[in-house]
């Protein structure tokens, strides 16, 4: 655990490792220019957006937008813990990681995770066993017709109803989300009365359950184990390891919105059907799903929130569209999910509609000329506008030409220069993207580049909190930053981006790390920073004082404290705050 860490040490081994070094012997980075580049192991591209700093020892991908340390990229790209991640970047430099009195995890994290896998495997059988023994959990399977070897093949079990039927190492339930503890101390079981769906990692290890009411009145209808040390939500793709148990050579995987659409698909012959878990899917889950097959077919509820569902995975999809990979969109009748349609209408049925699904490409024009009227110049223009966006993340060329034919089919008219300019398509077919992407400078955004370029810029000026007023964009996170080295005047880039760990703003900070100033010399940039400071704070006057003054005029009065900031706003010049 993180904690367990002294912050210094880890300080220390940022300050030692060379990133570059840990990267490039998994992924093989080449030089350019001050950066190193490479293909993003964590999308799929053909030209490479994955940049490594050696000066500031981090890295960010300009495409799917992922950044880290040396620490955040082993646990991304070997999937390690955190505590794994330190271990093994301290045995390349020979360092012995220290651990805070008391507590010695010197094993690595997975044998760590052991005894609670074990836990989740005790309360899948128990909940399995339950099963057996309780008619009414029995029927409303009967009755949604999953049969018992169905339900065997996805581990489906009950949760009896009552607090404490769970039996166990009570920290391990309680920190796997099976138990949960109650203020005064006291555990009761977080399931109770509920068909129970294991979630499976790609081992078949149980990490989480579903669980169902089988009592329409309860709810939420579903309840889903919180993340844990076993479980992160957005990483997990359920059904995966069935499919794969299952079927060996897999032609099409479909991806479906519940777990009982995977399972119900499935005991009606469809064995390769899996689900998100009640979050929207992401790139990294698609990818893998590419990785297991070419063809996935997104399958939706035809109502609106399955409309945006949809919408939302076709733009997680195309960063990932490399060669022969298939995306296709079901979009079911209105009231109908997988589950409800192949109980009803059967296997054939179901196979026959997706033969019938749109491809991504029809999809993607028909969303993109909603309310776009092409008869027009302005909407020809609009609906290109609307279209580049999406056409710029597509890496495969032969995938653009085919949306450049179907461009001219929709618009009845040769593709010229106007057009290819109008979808950003104008430059060289493979452009080089190993270069800094275009800068868009504020104020705000380049006092924070300056500052992770050399925190003790923050040293000669004051805490600027009065700037939280200004409604200025960004202006929270620069005053954060400022707090930051304050606190700990001499703290390096590295150390001072790892504080941001976890943070709601640390990619976002990355990518500003990554900008380059136009600066030559150290003195340029206690210049510049001085300047951005300054701006802000005209910036921040000058929203004052107009609203100061609409109040006024508005006949509102105004405050004590108001009275005070008028008079001092309007008598005095604008000076940097001490
Ligand atoms: P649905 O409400 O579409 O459920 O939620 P469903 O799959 O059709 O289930 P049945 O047929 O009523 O049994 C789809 C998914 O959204 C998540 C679950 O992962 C569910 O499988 N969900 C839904 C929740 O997490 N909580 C809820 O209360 C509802
Ligand atoms: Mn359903």
């Amino acid at each position: 655990m993180a904690g367990l860490i002294p912050r210094n040490f880890i300080d220390d081994l940022l300050n030692r490792i060379d990133i570059v070094e840990v990267i490039d012997s998994r992924v093989p980075l080449k030089k350019k220019g001050r950066e190193f580049w490479a293909c993003c192991p964590f999308h799929g591209e053909k030209s490479p957006s994955f940049s490594v700093s050696p000066g500031k020892q981090f890295y960010h991908c300009f495409g799917c937008q992922k950044s880290g340390n040396a620490v955040g990229f082993l646990m991304d790209y070997d999937h390690m813990e955190f505590v794994e991640a330190i271990e093994s970047l301290a045995a390349t430099l020979g360092m012995d990681v220290p651990y805070e009195q008391g507590s010695a995890p010197a094993k690595p994290a997975q044998q760590t995770l052991e005894p609670m896998f074990q836990v989740m495997e005790k309360c899948t059988d128990f909940y399995q066993e339950q099963l057996k023994q309780s008619q009414v959990a029995i029927d409303y399977l009967k009755n949604r017709g999953i049969s018992g070897q169905t339900a065997k093949t996805f581990g489906i079990g009950y949760a009896p109803p009552g607090w404490n039927n769970l039996a166990g190492d009570e920290k391990m339930l309680v920190d796997s989300g099976m138990l949960i503890k109650k203020d005064d101390g006291k555990q009761y079981d977080r399931f109770r009365h509920r068909l129970m769906f294991p979630i499976r990692d790609r081992r078949g290890r149980c990490i989480a359950f579903g669980g169902r009411v089988i009592n329409p009145e309860d709810n939420p209808k579903y309840l889903n184990s919180p993340e844990s040390p076993l479980f992160h939500k957005s990483d997990e793709i359920y059904g995966l390891y069935e499919l794969k148990k299952a079927v060996t050579n897999i032609d099409r995987v479909y991806i479906t919105e519940g777990y009982m659409d995977v399972v119900a698909l499935a005991e009606h012959g469809v064995k390769t059907a899996v689900a998100t878990l009640g979050t929207a899917i992401n790139n990294r889950q698609i990818e893998s799903l590419f990785r297991v097959c070419k063809n996935l077919v997104f399958c939706f509820d035809g109502d609106a929130a399955g409309k945006k569902a949809a919408w939302r995975s076709l733009e997680q999809c195309l960063p990932s569209l490399k060669e022969g990979r298939l995306a296709r969109f079901l979009f079911l009748p209105e009231g109908q999910d997988p589950d409800s349609y192949i109980s009803e209408f059967g296997q054939a049925d179901f196979e026959q509609q997706v033969e019938q699904a749109s491809t991504l490409t029809q999809y993607l024009f028909q969303n993109l000329l909603i309310e776009c009227n092409i008869n027009t110049l302005e909407g020809r223009a609009q609906f290109l506008d609307r279209l580049r966006p999406y056409f710029g993340q597509i890496p495969l060329q032969s995938l653009k030409d085919q949306i450049l034919g179907e461009v001219e089919q929709r618009l009845g008219q040769k593709i010229d220069g106007r057009m290819l300019r109008l979808l950003g398509a104008d430059k060289p077919e493979k452009p080089d993207r190993t270069r800094l992407p275009e800068q868009h400078w504020t104020p705000t955004r380049l006092a924070i580049n300056l500052l992770l370029k050399k925190p003790a810029l923050a040293n000669s000026t004051g805490t600027h909190h009065e700037l939280a007023d200004s409604s200025i964009p960004g202006v929270d996170l620069l005053l954060k930053i400022l707090d930051r080295i304050h606190d700990e005047p001499e703290i390096s880039t590295q150390n001072l981006l790892d504080r941001f760990r976890g943070d709601a703003h640390e990619s976002h900070l990355y990518k500003l790390a990554m900008m380059e100033p136009p600066v030559e010399n150290d003195e340029s940039l206690d210049r510049m920073f001085a300047d951005c400071l300054q701006s802000l704070q005209k910036q921040y006057i000058d929203h004052r004082q107009k609203l100061l003054i609409t109040k006024l005029q508005s006949g509102a009065g105004l405050t004590e404290a108001e009275k005070f900031e008028h008079k001092k706003l309007f008598t005095n010049q604008p000076k940097a705050s001490s």
